[in-house]
C-alpha cells in the first residue's frame, strides 16, 4: 500500500482516488498524525497545501526515517518542502503559475517520465515556486515559468514535482502516478472489488468469530453494502433492523424490505411510523424536528437491538470521507457525534463498533456492490436523508402532508426515471410548502398548497447546482402532480445553487 501524508490540499483526496484507479490500496494520513508504518507500505506521496514554506506556522514533518526507508513522491507544497529543508530557495512566484502548462523539458531516461513526451500538458496551482535547489538535486522537468517543474535527488528514491499529476488537466497525470507507484516503488495492481471483497470477508470471520452483531439498514447504498459484506461473512449472525419511521417515500419501506429478504437478509422491519409522527406532532423548527426524530430513532433502534440475545458488535456503513474527515489536518468534525450524546449512551451504543467500508470512497462502495450483485436498484439510489420527508415539508408534519408529498415526489421520481433522467441527477424531491394560492379548476376556485420540485447535480452534496431539466419533463411533472394529487393546485421548480441555498430546504 501507499501512504499519502496530507498537508491539507483541496486535491488529497484526488490523489488517494487516482492512484486507487490504479487498483493500488492507499491511505491518507495527516501530516502530524503520522501511524507507525507496518510491512505492506511501498512507498509515500506528499500533499499540497495551501500554505507556504516561508509561513512560521507551515506544516513541518521529520522526514529523514521516511527518506531513507521509501520511495517518496512529493506533489507542490511537499514539493517546495523538500526544496526548502535540503538548502534549496523558494520564493513568491512573480509569474501566473495556475492553470494549464506544458512540460518543454523533460528527462526521459528518469524513470518518472517513462512513455511521457517533451509537451505534456500539466496543472499548476501554487502561489510559491522553487527558484534553487542544491547540488544533489537534478532538475527532470521545466515549463516555460517554472524552471523546477520537477526535480529528483540524485542516487535516491525522493522524486517531486510542483505540478497536480492528480487532476484530468495533467494529461499524464496518471501515467507519471503509475511510473512511481509501479515503476519505481514496486506496487503491484491488485487491488480491484473482488480482492477487497475477499480479504475483507475474511478479516469479518477472524475479527467476529461466532459473535453477533445488529446493523441498522436505511434504504441506501452503503448500509446495504455492509449488510451483504458481513451476511457473506457471518451468515445469520448478522441481525439487520429496518426502522418505518413513516417519513419514507411512497411505498418504499414495503419494497426495500421485500428486497433485502430476496438477498436473504436475516432482517427485522419495525413499524414505528406512530412513534415518529406522534412525536413530531406540532414540532416547526427545522432543528427541533430532526432532534426528535434522531432520539426516537435510538430509541426504537435500542429496542429492536435489545431484543437479539448476546449481541456484542453494532455495525455502521461509515464510509472512508467520513474517517477522513474525522482525523483531517482541519480537525474534527463534531457533528457527527454530537446527537448521540444527549442524556447518556443507548445500550447499543456500548457495543464494540465494526465498520467494514471505512476505507472506500462512495464510488468504490457502488462497485463493491455491484461485485456483491446487489440490484442496481439500490446502488444508483439517490441519497435521502435521515430525517425524510420530515425536513422536506416545511414547519409541522402530519399524517395529511407526508401522504400529499409522498403522492407528488413518486410522481415526480417516476417520470425522471421513465425520461431517463434520474441517473443524470443527484438527487431529486420534491418539498411540501405550507402556502396556500388560489387556483381555478373546472369552474372552481381552489385555495391549496404548493409543491416545489428540487433537482440538483453534484459531486459530494457539499456544493450543488441545479439541474436543467428539459421543459417538456418538467410540464409533464407538473401536469400529473396537479391533476392527481388533491390538494395542490400549483407547482414550481427551484433554481437556486449551492452555495448560497443548501439542497434541503430545511
Ligand atoms: P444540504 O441540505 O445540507 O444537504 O445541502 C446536503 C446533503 O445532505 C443530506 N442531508 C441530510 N442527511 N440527515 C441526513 O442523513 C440530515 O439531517 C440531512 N440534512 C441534509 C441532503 O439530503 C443532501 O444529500
Amino acid at each position: 500500500k501507499i501512504i499519502i501524508l496530507d498537508f491539507g490540499s483541496q486535491f488529497t483526496q484526488l490523489i488517494a482516488r487516482r492512484v486507487r484507479e490504479l487498483n493500488i490500496y492507499c491511505e491518507i494520513y495527516p501530516f502530524n498524525n503520522i501511524p507507525q508504518f507496518d510491512g505492506e507500505v511501498k512507498g509515500v506521496i506528499l500533499s499540497g497545501s495551501p500554505y507556504s514554506v516561508r509561513q512560521e506556522d507551515a506544516p513541518q514533518v521529520d522526514l529523514t526515517e521516511i527518506q531513507n526507508k521509501y520511495p517518496i513522491l512529493a506533489v507542490c507544497y511537499g514539493a517546495q518542502y523538500i526544496a526548502h529543508i535540503n538548502g534549496g530557495s523558494v520564493e513568491a512566484s512573480n509569474t501566473r503559475e495556475y492553470g494549464r502548462a506544458n512540460l518543454q523539458t523533460l528527462n526521459n531516461s528518469n524513470p518518472l517520465f517513462k512513455g511521457i513526451a517533451v509537451g505534456s500538458q500539466v496543472w499548476m496551482s501554487h502561489g510559491d515556486t522553487i527558484t534553487s535547489v542544491p547540488e544533489s538535486f537534478e532538475i527532470i522537468a521545466s515549463t516555460d515559468h517554472v524552471k523546477v517543474a520537477a526535480y529528483h535527488i540524485k542516487d535516491t528514491n525522493t522524486f517531486a514535482i510542483q505540478f497536480h499529476p492528480e487532476v484530468t488537466h495533467s494529461i499524464d497525470g496518471k501515467k507519471l502516478l503509475e511510473n512511481f507507484l509501479v515503476g519505481i516503488c514496486g506496487c503491484s495492481q491488485d487491488w480491484t472489488p473482488d480482492s477487497f471483497i475477499e480479504s475483507t470477508i475474511n478479516s469479518l470471520r477472524n475479527k467476529l468469530g461466532n459473535d453477533k452483531v445488529v446493523l441498522g439498514l436505511s434504504g441506501g447504498v452503503d448500509s446495504s453494502v455492509a449488510a451483504i459484506l458481513l451476511h457473506k461473512a457471518i451468515g445469520t449472525n448478522l441481525h439487520c433492523i429496518f426502522v418505518d419511521n413513516g417519513l419514507l417515500r411512497k411505498d418504499e419501506f414495503a419494497q426495500v424490505l421485500e428486497q433485502y429478504k430476496h438477498m436473504g437478509l436475516n432482517i427485522r422491519g419495525v413499524d414505528a411510523k406512530d412513534r415518529f409522527l406522534s412525536q413530531l406532532a406540532g414540532l416547526k423548527d427545522p432543528e427541533l424536528k430532526r432532534k426528535a426524530i434522531g432520539r426516537v430513532f435510538i430509541e426504537v433502534f435500542d429496542d429492536a437491538a435489545h431484543e437479539v440475545k448476546d449481541v456484542v458488535w453494532l455495525a455502521q456503513g461509515t464510509i472512508y470521507p467520513d474517517i477522513i474527515e474525522s482525523i483531517s489536518v482541519k480537525g474534527p468534525s463534531a457533528t457527527i457525534k454530537s446527537h448521540h450524546n444527549v442524556g447518556g449512551l443507548p445500550d447499543f451504543m456500548k457495543l464494540k463498533v465494526v465498520e467494514p467500508l471505512n476505507t472506500l470512497f462512495k464510488d468504490e462502495v457502488r462497485k463493491v456492490g455491484k461485485s456483491l450483485g446487489i440490484e442496481d436498484f439500490i446502488l444508483s439510489r439517490h441519497p435521502f436523508p435521515g430525517p425524510g420527508l420530515a425536513i422536506r415539508i416545511l414547519g409541522d408534519v402530519t399524517p395529511e402532508k407526508v401522504d400529499i408529498l409522498q403522492q407528488a415526489d413518486a410522481i415526480y421520481i417516476n417520470i425522471l426515471k421513465e425520461e431517463g433522467l434520474y441517473d443524470k441527477v443527484w438527487q431529486a424531491g420534491a418539498i411540501f410548502l405550507p402556502v396556500q394560492s388560489v387556483g381555478v379548476m373546472g369552474d372552481e376556485r381552489t385555495y391549496e398548497n404548493v409543491i416545489c420540485l428540487r433537482a440538483v447535480e453534484s459531486v459530494d452534496g457539499m456544493t450543488a447546482d441545479w439541474c436543467h431539466l428539459p421543459y417538456p419533463v418538467l410540464a409533464r411533472i407538473s401536469n400529473e402532480i396537479i391533476n392527481k394529487v388533491k390538494g395542490i393546485n400549483r407547482v414550481v421548480y427551484d433554481i437556486s445553487s449551492k452555495p448560497p441555498a443548501t439542497i434541503e430546504w430545511e
